[in-house]
């Protein structure tokens, strides 16, 4: 059995700024893997890379024993339909209701209808923010609108959920809050989950932790 996401010797540089040298990387059926490192140490753009949102300079990438697509259509549907995005600001739309931003990547596969609807509904439900599904973005709580794009992740049933928790945050309690509902959605959806994260705490958590230094693994 192949891994769910493996990647070799991923290299990465912004001009002559070498982010990632070298990084290898496999991911486990519902496993929880936490990426540490300090500010700058490359997390965003490792995470960036396993998304397929950018491109490597170097290396390789495969889900589930096959090349991530390279680009265009191919690339966009693997992204909508295998791995869910939960990144450091939300990107929630703000003209569009809550219900509308989790049902949003459902509408881009083209499902329609009550059937994605109540799907959305149930992990709204699980995520305790159920009756917050008519309010606009604007009109929620920062951890309201951190459940919304975690469930928006989950709509369409992906194998991986991929999380960047805001940089410089060390509250002990929105680390809490975001472990158990990354936790849940394991739990429940038998997603595995990819977490880059300042917080020890979160790390501790996790089945297995990585250490980001200097582009490479420490
Ligand atoms: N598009 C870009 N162009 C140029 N440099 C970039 C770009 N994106 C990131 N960098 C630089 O690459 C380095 C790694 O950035 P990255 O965002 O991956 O760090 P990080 O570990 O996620 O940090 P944080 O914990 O603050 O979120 C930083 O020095 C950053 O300034
Ligand atoms: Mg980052």
């Amino acid at each position: 059995m192949s891994h769910l996401i493996e990647a070799q010797n991923l290299h990465k540089s912004y001009g002559s700024l070498q982010v990632l040298q070298g990084i290898d990387f496999s991911l486990n059926s519902s496993e929880f893997v936490a990426i540490t490192g300090a500010s700058g140490s490359g997390k965003s753009t490792l995470l960036h890379l396993l998304a397929g949102l950018d491109q490597p300079d170097q290396g390789q990438l495969a889900f589930e024993g096959l090349p991530y697509p390279q680009s265009g259509k191919a690339l966009d549907l693997f992204r909508n339909q295998s791995l869910g995005l939960v990144f450091q600001f939300h990107h929630l739309m703000p003209e569009l209701t809550a219900l509308e931003n989790i049902l949003l990547p459902a509408m881009i596969a083209g499902n329609y209808g009550t059937k994605p609807e109540a799907h959305a509904r149930a992990i709204a439900e699980r995520l305790d923010v159920a009756d917050r599904l008519n309010h606009r973005p604007d009109e929620l709580s920062g951890g309201e609108q951190q459940r919304i794009a975690i469930a928006r992740a989950l709509i369409n049933q992906p194998k991986v959920l991929l999380a960047d928790e805001p940089s410089g945050n060390l509250d002990r309690g929105r680390s809490e809050e975001l472990y158990r509902l990354l936790d849940e959605s394991r739990k429940v959806w038998n997603v595995a989950i990819v977490v880059a994260t300042h917080s020890d705490w979160l790390a501790s958590k996790a089945d297995r932790r990585l250490h980001l230094q200097d582009g490479q693994w420490t």
